[in-house]
């Protein structure tokens, strides 16, 4: 059974007393069994947080520079983040794609720093509202996916989520509907098993991603291929996270 997951993108919010005190009401709260809980503080923060954690909290990081060290002002290293206990990061999302100018092959150096040193990778793709609308949506997929990701191996693989974010629904209030996430979900997978193998694609567990929240999320998680969501404004609150946790 691949893992089903409630990912918490908190992007630029929450600052240190807002963090911990999400993550100690978080730790008084009644959740599911069989959920696995994530969330995404800012580099910060990272620290307490991890520090703060249950042991069934991932605390990931939102980026990781490509290089190992040296002057890089401003930046963080896999070696950085592993030493304060954090083992997860998202790589890809629009919002570096798109404010900071990540392209496929920034992203691909930063997936294969992240695989070398082992860390879990939460890797973003999503196609723009022009992109759907013109009919590509599955061809940027495609090419985000062959581009910056699959040229890990099998094994490498094994430490790896897929969020499919369409841009257009980011923070937008548009969510895609459950039909439209479930294809590109299955369209993805087929990718997977395609360039991988039908294990390696049944294992893969592929978040979506995108106005996600405590109202939509039981049909969209309730879909064949989405095993749970990247939840950025819903996953503010300790009470909307929890919720989200129950929408399976
Ligand atoms: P949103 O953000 O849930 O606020 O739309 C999702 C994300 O960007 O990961």
């Amino acid at each position: 059974m691949r893992k089903k997951i409630v990912a918490g993108n908190w992007k630029m919010n929450q600052n240190k007393a807002e963090a911990i005190a999400f993550i100690e009401a978080l730790a008084t709260k009644e959740k599911p069994e069989g959920v696995q809980m994530m969330l995404a503080p800012s580099y910060v923060v990272l620290d307490a947080c991890s520090q703060a954690a249950s042991k069934d909290l991932i605390i990931a990081a939102q980026n990781i520079n490509q290089h190992d060290s040296g002057a890089y002002t401003g930046e963080v290293s896999a070696d950085m983040l592993k030493s304060i206990g954090v083992e997860t990061v998202l790589i890809g999302h629009s919002e570096r794609r798109s404010i900071y100018g990540e392209d496929h092959s920034i992203l691909a150096e930063k997936v294969k720093q992240a695989a070398l040193h082992n860390m879990q990778i939460v890797f973003c793709v999503g196609e723009s509202l022009e992109e759907r609308e013109a009919g590509k949506a599955e061809e940027i997929v495609k090419k985000q996916l062959a581009d910056s990701l699959f040229f890990l191996s099998s094994t490498q693989m094994k430490n790896v989520v897929i969020a499919y974010e369409p841009v257009w629904a980011i923070g937008t209030g548009k969510t895609a509907s459950p039909e439209q996430a479930q294809e590109m979900h299955a369209y993805i997978r087929k990718l997977v098993e395609e360039k991988y193998s039908p294990i390696t694609a049944e294992q893969m567990s592929i978040l979506y991603g995108g106005s996600v929240n405590t109202g939509n999320a039981k049909e969209l998680f309730s879909q064949t291929d989405v095993d749970g969501g990247l939840v950025g404004g819903a996953a503010l609150k300790a009470d909307s996270f929890v919720e989200l946790l129950n929408a399976f």
